[in-house]
């Protein structure tokens, strides 16, 4: 078992999950938040999903991280670099390494609500980066930013585009937050992926071999056990639709035919129509002013901002101000 610190426990993820679906089942539309996709085998699936060939994102920020790994760590110098949303830390050894070259690192936090993918990359990390402390943190980056271990200068990763996966008016109260607790002067690191054609958009969130189809069902799986609920998962269509006034991908399950729901944990039937969508996930598409403009809003001042050479994904440095 690998050492983890808690601020997460099973009660609280239980507690928010029947929250959100008591909230979100019962609206119109109906709509889930993408974090319950990812218990051991969600993690698992998205992993899958990074080496899909129509899955660039990935690909394409691991790129710009090994280009520019070295001027990050030189321009930063940071001591901690602590990782939200973290899940395999896989790029992150990128940045990793370039610290350890320029002689600052000290620190690793790794953070995420998945304690399945936190076991695993933890202990790498561990090994892998000694005799740096390693703090793996259950906890919810919308949640605990206050309580984020790790000496200055800190480095704040967030990779993979997953600020995407939050609305707009859920990404400024992040930003904000995230400002208000570093230092004037720390760092952010963030990726976010760019909009582009629709056609590549969509397949790289709608895969032939239908992985994708999987980790958006897989939301159901987590409401089966952990709500002891009684969703016919195959009976749900997986839907990933581009929506050009928000630019966002939108993932959905459709009903493919009208059904009742049980959820018994948390009292609740909920009836679908036949062909009725629940979203599932934002994945929101960047233009660089508007990277550039909620970083300015929420206090941060860009410092640098990459590209991968074929210009799909966007990775920003900017520095905690006013
Ligand atoms: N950063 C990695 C993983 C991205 S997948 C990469 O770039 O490949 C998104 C990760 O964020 C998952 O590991 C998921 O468990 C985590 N996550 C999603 N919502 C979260 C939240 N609210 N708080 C903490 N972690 C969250
Ligand atoms: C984690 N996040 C940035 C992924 C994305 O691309 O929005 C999650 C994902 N959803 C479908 N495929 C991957």
């Amino acid at each position: 078992m690998t050492d983890l610190t808690v601020y997460l426990t099973r009660d609280d993820i239980v507690r928010g999950l029947r929250s959100d679906v008591l909230t979100g089942l019962t609206a119109t539309p109906k709509t889930l938040p993408p974090k319950w996709f990812y218990d051991a085998r969600g993690s698992e699936l998205f992993e899958a999903i990074t080496r899909l060939a129509e899955y660039y994102p990935t690909r394409a920020e691991r790129e710009v991280l090994a280009d520019r790994a070295d001027e990050i760590a030189a321009l930063t110098g940071a001591h901690t670099l602590v990782e939200l949303g973290s899940g395999s830390s896989e790029k992150t050894h990128l940045l990793l390494d370039a610290l350890r070259r320029g002689r600052t690192l000290r620190e690793i936090v790794a953070l995420d609500v998945s304690d399945a993918a936190l076991e695993s990359s933890v202990a790498l990390l561990r090994e892998e980066y000694a005799p740096a402390v390693v703090h793996g943190v259950v906890g919810d980056f919308t949640q605990h930013l206050a309580l984020l271990p790790g000496g200055a200068p800190r480095m704040v990763v967030f990779l993979g585009g997953t600020i995407g996966n939050l609305v707009p008016a859920e990404r400024a109260k992040f930003l904000s937050a995230l400002r208000d607790n570093l230092q004037t002067g720390e760092w952010l690191l963030l990726g976010t992926d760019l909009v582009k054609d629709p056609r590549t958009l969509v397949e790289a969130y709608d895969d032939a071999s239908g992985v994708t189809a999987e980790f958006n069902r897989n939301v159901l799986h987590v409401l089966n056990r952990e709500l002891d609920a009684d969703f016919d998962v195959p009976a749900f269509e997986h839907v990933g639709h581009w929506d050009e006034t928000e630019e966002w991908i939108e993932m959905r399950l459709r009903a493919t035919r009208a059904m009742d729901v049980h959820l018994r944990g948390v009292d609740l039937t909920v009836s679908f129509a036949a062909g009725e969508e629940m979203r599932t996930e934002v994945s929101s598409k960047f233009r660089p002013v508007r990277v550039a403009n909620e970083l300015a809003e929420a206090g941060f001042t860009l410092s640098k901002w990459w590209t991968d050479r074929a210009g799909r994904f966007g990775v920003s440095l900017s520095q905690a101000t006013t």
